[in-house]
């Protein structure tokens, strides 16, 4: 088995659809073509003989940002208009911390060290970007995540009782790098 990992590009966009509908998550191809043009390096797939997996994708806040539950959406839309503006710019505008959005793997292929070998990846480039601390934002009910984040050295920081629409709490993980 010939497994790689690699930046996402636009045409994984299908196969990415297609796992995330199998997790159960509401994401659209909108939200990952808005994630990916504003930090592609932090979105990343794990191929199997040329097939793509999996991803995670992940941002950076704002400097001045707030954290509830609107602010993914706020954050992206402000975000993607400061990628007209001159990098240097676009720097100051953000912080130090970053937010884990989301990572899956197709079902066949879990349990394979393929969510912790592309988070890994991941956070080894935030650190060199100068990223000092992620989040990640979790239900209380998915266990194999809460797992997979703290064998990675995420510790618990938050009960989040209203977090998720559904009612289901969640809980704030972080990580310093
Ligand atoms: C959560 C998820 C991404 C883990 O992916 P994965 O590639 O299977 O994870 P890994 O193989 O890297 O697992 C790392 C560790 O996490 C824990 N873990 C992973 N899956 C687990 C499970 N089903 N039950 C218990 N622990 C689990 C284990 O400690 C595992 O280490 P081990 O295999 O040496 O025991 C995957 O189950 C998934 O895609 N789930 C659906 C989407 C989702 O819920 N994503 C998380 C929201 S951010």
């Amino acid at each position: 088995m010939n497994t790689s990992i690699r930046k996402f590009n636009i045409e994984d966009l299908a196969e990415v659809i297609r796992i995330t509908k199998i997790s159960n998550f509401g994401k659209t191809e909108e939200f990952f073509l808005k994630t990916h043009k504003v930090f592609p390096d932090y979105f990343v797939v794990p191929e199997i003989n040329g097939k793509v997996v999996g991803y995670t994708v992940s941002l950076v806040y704002p400097r001045f940002s707030d954290t509830g539950p609107a602010f993914l959406s706020k954050l992206l839309n402000r975000l993607i208009h400061n990628t007209t503006i001159p990098s240097c710019i676009r720097k100051l505008a953000l912080s130090n911390r970053a937010f884990h959005i989301l990572t899956a793997i197709s079902p066949e292929y879990r349990r394979m060290g393929l969510a912790s070998a592309i988070k890994t990846r991941v956070l080894e480039e935030m650190k060199k970007q100068g990223i000092k601390k992620v989040s990640t934002a979790i239900r209380v009910t998915n266990i194999p995540s809460i797992k997979m984040n703290k064998k990675l050295g995420f510790k618990e920081k938050k009960h989040l009782p209203d977090y998720y629409g559904d009612g289901t709490p969640g809980i704030l993980l972080e990580r310093d790098l």
